[in-house]
């Protein structure tokens, strides 16, 4: 029988003002979950030990926790399989990143749920309803199948670091259940919701660290929604925003001279903003720290209009 040691975060603010960590010494079976593990020492070493759980299928999302510093659904999680991803026999148990814990292992929801309500989760539809129901064809359905996985478990947002600069930023769940309805072509609201997905701690304001998709224990790939949004706000022509048009000039460069032109970049993306960052642009070229905005069209630039012209369309 394995034995593991858990080093659990703890927090009992009726007890304690300060956070600690605490050891507990386990013997487990081969196949048992970290949820398990730490239902075990809540029943037979700690009763105070806080955890939230519900399913224990991998379907309610409940149980999402950082297990040696990855975000994991404790119940689809076998002790066994982090140790051996680790090389150790000792596990790291934690809250999920980007919330404020409770007690323990239990977070505040609160701010999640409130970005989850904020993109309007829900259809919009168009026009009067119809006698019977709104028939959807399968491929309309299958342009959504993915974002409509998601369990709401926060594994994302725990992982999210636009969400740990900027606590504002929507978040990727909430913007994955905002492509699940931007996309239902059953929605009538899909300029709207291009706004309200722009702007401010908006869809452009995603790093682009990929650890959403990484971590997502249900293969959503939310970074992925989070670009097909910026691909609507395109197509429904909401791109006054900065990053909207920091994108646009990503484009404009590769178009004009089939490579990334970064000098241009600032001046396409904010005009106004611009020559305040002058003097800043020729401190860095007179240090050799910024390429010249002067450079001829790579010798490839025909394939490279060639291959823009063959993007697929995806959204
Ligand atoms: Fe969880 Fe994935 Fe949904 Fe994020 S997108 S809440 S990680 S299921
Ligand atoms: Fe429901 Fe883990 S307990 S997802």
């Amino acid at each position: 029988m394995p034995t593991t040691t858990l080093d659990i975060f703890r927090y009992q603010p009726d007890v304690a003002d300060a956070p600690y960590r605490q050891d507990f010494d386990l013997d487990h079976a081969e196949d048992t979950t970290l949820l398990d593990a730490v239902l075990d020492l809540q029943n037979t070493q700690d009763g105070t030990l806080a955890v939230r759980y519900s399913c224990r299928s991998a379907i309610c999302g409940s149980c999402a926790c950082k297990a040696n510093g990855k975000t994991v659904l404790a119940c689809m999680t076998q002790v066994e399989d982090v140790k051996r991803d680790f090389g150790t026999d000792r596990i790291a148990v934690d809250p999920i990143g980007n919330f404020r814990p409770i007690k323990d292992l239990v977070v505040d929801m609160d701010p999640f749920w409130d970005k989850f309500k904020s993109v309007k989760p829900y259809l919009i539809p168009d026009g009067p309803a119809p006698e019977k129901e709104r028939i959807v064809p399968k491929e309309a359905m299958q342009k959504i199948y993915n974002e409509a996985k998601c369990i709401l478990c926060a594994a994302c947002y725990s992982e999210c670091n636009s969400l740990t600069a900027d606590p504002e930023f929507v978040g990727p769940a909430a913007f994955a259940w905002g492509y699940r309805f931007a996309a239902d072509e059953r929605d009538g609201d899909r300029k709207k919701r291009a706004k309200l997905y722009s702007g401010d701690h908006g869809v452009w304001d995603c790093t682009r660290c990929m650890y959403c998709n990484e971590r997502c224990p249900k293969g959503v790939d939310p970074r992925d929604a989070i670009e097909k949004l910026g691909g609507i706000a395109f197509q429904e022509g909401v791109t006054s925003d900065k990053g909207a048009k920091h994108a646009q000039a990503f484009l404009i460069s590769m178009r004009t001279q089939g490579k990334l032109n970064e000098t241009l970049l600032v001046p396409y993306t904010d005009p106004l903003g611009a020559p305040l960052d002058l003097p800043f642009a020729m401190r860095m070229m007179k240090h050799g720290k910024a390429p010249s905005p002067f450079h001829p069209k790579i010798k490839q630039h025909g394939e490279v209009k060639e291959l823009l012209a063959n993007v697929k369309e995806t959204i």
